[in-house]
């Protein structure tokens, strides 16, 4: 595996995957990312598990300033698209709490900058599961989310950030046409912003108390 000359971070392992946070405002919008940073991090993206290991899964990065903006009206146009639709998953959201108006505010700022963002990574994985059942969305779906995530914990660990998003993908097709993705075969996963982040010290994420959610042996 390519080794570049970066400093990993001083993180313990469970540092590393209990403070790999979702980064929006604290996304470097000045200083370059190299590449081989980027190729590097996806070499240990791509060690994750995937069914048959078949690795069905292209990595499109975006770093030419034109073709970013163009990617980033999409991810705007998806999100006007999102708050336009009435059965959108996010329409029971209290978001008068201070939790939800702190990621609101957080989420409008990258849809606002993310044309400056240094690079986007659009990974697909081969397949549609448009009319699939439950075992082949969740075999191709479980083929390429772990690998996404071993990438933004390479970032992390190199004192780099992104954020996981999904909304563009009320726009898939356009995106897949900026792109030159056949839609009909592969299927987008999502847009990932690549930047240096601005400090390295994150913290845990507010999470709900396990013991609530914990079922040993059963639901009941
Ligand atoms: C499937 C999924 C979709 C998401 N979509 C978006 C998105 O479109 N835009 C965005 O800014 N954040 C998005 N997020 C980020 C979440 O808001 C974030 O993970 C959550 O607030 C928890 O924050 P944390 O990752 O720092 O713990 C998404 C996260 C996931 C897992």
């Amino acid at each position: 595996m390519a080794r570049n000359d970066v400093d990993l971070l001083d993180l313990s392992l469970d540092e590393l995957l209990t403070t790999t946070r979702t980064v929006r405002k604290r996304l470097d919008l000045t200083r370059p990312v190299p590449r081989a940073l980027i190729t590097e991090c996806l070499e240990i993206a791509v060690q994750a598990p995937n069914g048959s290991n078949q690795q069905r899964w292209n990595w499109h990065v975006v770093d030419e300033p034109d073709l970013r903006a163009e990617v980033a009206e999409v991810y705007r146009s998806g999100m006007s698209g999102h708050q336009a639709d009435p059965n959108r998953a996010t329409r029971d959201i209290d978001y008068s709490t201070e939790e939800q108006q702190r990621i609101a505010s957080s989420v409008a700022y990258l849809r606002d900058h993310l044309h400056k963002v240094p690079a986007l990574l659009i990974p697909t994985v081969g397949g549609r599961m448009d009319e699939a059942d439950i075992f082949l969305q969740a075999s191709v779906w479980g083929s390429i989310l772990p690998a996404v995530w071993n990438f933004m914990l390479a970032l992390r660990a190199r004192g780099l950030g992104s954020a996981w998003t999904t909304i563009h993908l009320h726009k898939e097709a356009e995106m897949a046409e900026l792109l030159g993705i056949d839609a009909a075969k592969h299927t987008q996963v999502g847009l990932f912003p690549i930047a240096y982040t601005v400090g390295t010290e994150f913290g845990a994420g507010a999470r709900q108390d396990l013991a609530d959610l914990i079922r040993w042996n059963g639901a009941g």
